[in-house]
C-alpha cells in the first residue's frame, strides 16, 4: 500500500507532458473486440486501469502485443489487440469490481457474438451508477436481457437491429456501449441526447477507421449505419484533458507557471475559463496550454459540473482544492454524481473551510493557508485533489491509498518533481 509524501509550499515551474487519455483508451481497447483483425493503439497511457482492461481482454481471447514508444519525444506505449476467436463471453465479477469500465465489453461482445455475461458493477465511491440506460437501449435493439446472480445475461437472435434511441440522461458509458453495439447492427441506429465528450469523438474516429459508418461527431445526435464486418486500424489516443486540467490546478494552487505539453485547448474550454475568472493567466501555445499564476491573486468562483462542454465532474475535486486557498468564496454544485464530496472532510482536516449543503452543493470559503496532514481518499480524482492541497499546504502531507492515483495518473511523482515539487512515494506493505 504505497503512500505519497509531499512537502508543500513550492512554486511549480516548468513543463508537464500530458499522456494519452485514460477514458478514451478504455473504450478504444474494447472496440478492438469488434473485429478479428489487429487494432493498434498508440499514445496509450501507462496506467493500472489499462493493465486491468488488458487482463480482461486476454481472458476473452485477445492477443496483446505491447511496444515502448516515443511520441513527440516522450515515453508512451503502443498496444496491438487481435481477437481472432472469442474464447469467453463473460466479464467476471473480479474484473468488473476492480474497474467499472470493464462494462465496455458489453456492446462489442453482443454485436460480434450475440451473447454476453457481464457482472453488474454495482455502486461505487461516487454514486449508485446504474446501467439501466445501457441495458434498455440494447433491448430496443432486440437484445433479451436478464439479471441473474449479479450478472447481466444479454443475448440476441442473429444480429442486433438498428433503432431510434433517445437516452433519458446524458451518459458517456451508454453512448460508447451503444455506439459499439450499433456499428455491426442490421440497419440504421439513431442516438439522441448522446454524450459529446471528446473521448466519444475519439471512439467514433477509431470505429470509422475500422469501417463503421457513424455520422454526427461532436453533436448530441449520432447516426450509425450498421455494416457486416469491421477491419483492423491504427489510432493515436487523444491527450488526457482531465490530467491536463489537474496539472493546470497544480500550477494555480502553488502560484506557479506550467506549460501543459500536448493539452488540447478545445477540450478544456470551461475549466480554463474558470481558471481565468479566478485570476490565473491561461493561454494556448504552439505545444499546448500555458498556465501562469505567478502574478495575480486567486479569487473564488462558482463551479457547476455538467456534461461536456460544461465543467467536468472529473475536475470538481481538484477545483475545490483550489477554491480552499482563493480569496472570497465559491459555490461548487455537483450535478452528475450524487456522492462526490468525499474529499471534503479530508480537505477540512487540512484546514479548508467548506460547508456542504445536501448532496449537491458546497460553499468553499478561502483560507490563508492549508496545513499538511495524513489524508486518504476514496476515488481517483479526489486523491489528486489531496495531492494538490498538499502541494499548497504548509508542512508535510501524506496521501494514503495511492493505488487510486495509479489508476489514472501516469508517473505522477516524476511529473510533479519535474516542475519542482517535493514529492516522493513511500513503498509499504501491509494493511492501509
Ligand atoms: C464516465 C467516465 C467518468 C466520468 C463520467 C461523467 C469513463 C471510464 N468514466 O463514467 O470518469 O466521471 O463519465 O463524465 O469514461 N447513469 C444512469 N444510468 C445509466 C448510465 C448512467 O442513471 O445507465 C447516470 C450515472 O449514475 C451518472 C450519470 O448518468 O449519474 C452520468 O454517468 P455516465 O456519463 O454514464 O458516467 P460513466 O460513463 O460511468
Amino acid at each position: 500500500m504505497d503512500k505519497i509524501k509531499i512537502k508543500g509550499g513550492k512554486r511549480l515551474n516548468g513543463e508537464i507532458y500530458i499522456s494519452g487519455a485514460k477514458n478514451a483508451a478504455l473504450p478504444l481497447i474494447c472496440a478492438s473486440l469488434l473485429t478479428d483483425e489487429t487494432v493498434t493503439l498508440t499514445n496509450m497511457p501507462i496506467l493500472s486501469d489499462v493493465k486491468s482492461m488488458n487482463a480482461l481482454m486476454e481472458q476473452l481471447g485477445t492477443k496483446i502485443d505491447s511496444f515502448d514508444d516515443f511520441i513527440d519525444g516522450h515515453e508512451s506505449k503502443t498496444y496491438s489487440y487481435r481477437t481472432p476467436k472469442l474464447e469467453s463471453l463473460t466479464a467476471p465479477y473480479d474484473y468488473v469490481r476492480k474497474m467499472r469500465a470493464s462494462y465496455y465489453v458489453l456492446g462489442p461482445l453482443l454485436a460480434r457474438a450475440g451473447k454476453v455475461e457481464l457482472s453488474l458493477p454495482g455502486g461505487c465511491a461516487i454514486g449508485a451508477r446504474p446501467m439501466d440506460i445501457h441495458l434498455s437501449s440494447l433491448e430496443e435493439m432486440g437484445a433479451k436481457i436478464e439479471i441473474k446472480n449479479g450478472y447481466v445475461d444479454a443475448e440476441v437472435d442473429g444480429r442486433l437491429k438498428g433503432a431510434h434511441i433517445v437516452f433519458r440522461n446524458v451518459s458517456v458509458g451508454a453512448t460508447c456501449n451503444i455506439l459499439m453495439a450499433a456499428v455491426l447492427a442490421d440497419g440504421i441506429t439513431v442516438l439522441e441526447n448522446a454524450a459529446k465528450e471528446p473521448e466519444i469523438g475519439d471512439l467514433i474516429c477509431l470505429l470509422n477507421k475500422m469501417g463503421a459508418k457513424i455520422k454526427g461527431l461532436g453533436t448530441s445526435i449520432l447516426t450509425i449505419e450498421g455494416v457486416d464486418k469491421l477491419h483492423g486500424a491504427v489510432h493515436k489516443v487523444i491527450p488526457d484533458r482531465i490530467e491536463a486540467g489537474s496539472y493546470a490546478v497544480a500550477a494555480a494552487i502553488t502560484g506557479g507557471k506550467i506549460e501543459l505539453i500536448n493539452a488540447q485547448p478545445s477540450t478544456l474550454k470551461t475549466p480554463m475559463q474558470i481558471l481565468r475568472k479566478m485570476g490565473v493567466d491561461v493561454s494556448p501555445t504552439e505545444r499546448g496550454i500555458l498556465v501562469d499564476a505567478t502574478h495575480k491573486k486567486l479569487v473564488g468562483e462558482d463551479i457547476i459540473t455538467e456534461p461536456f462542454p460544461g465543467f467536468p465532474t472529473d475536475l470538481q475535486a481538484q477545483y475545490m482544492a483550489l477554491l480552499t486557498v482563493a480569496e472570497g468564496a465559491g459555490m461548487v454544485t455537483e450535478t452528475i454524481f450524487e456522492n462526490r464530496f468525499m474529499h471534503v472532510p479530508e480537505l477540512m482536516r487540512m484546514g479548508a473551510n467548506i460547508n456542504v449543503h445536501g448532496h449537491a452543493s458546497a460553499i468553499v470559503r478561502g483560507t490563508k493557508k492549508l496545513s499538511g496532514a495524513q489524508v486518504m481518499a476514496t476515488d481517483l480524482r479526489a486523491s489528486f485533489a489531496l495531492v494538490l492541497a498538499g502541494l499548497a499546504a504548509e508542512g508535510e502531507t501524506v496521501v494514503n491509498r495511492v493505488y487510486h492515483l495509479d489508476r489514472g495518473y501516469e508517473k505522477i511523482e516524476q511529473k510533479l518533481r519535474g516542475v519542482g515539487a517535493d514529492i516522493e512515494r513511500i513503498k509499504e506493505t501491509g494493511e492501509d
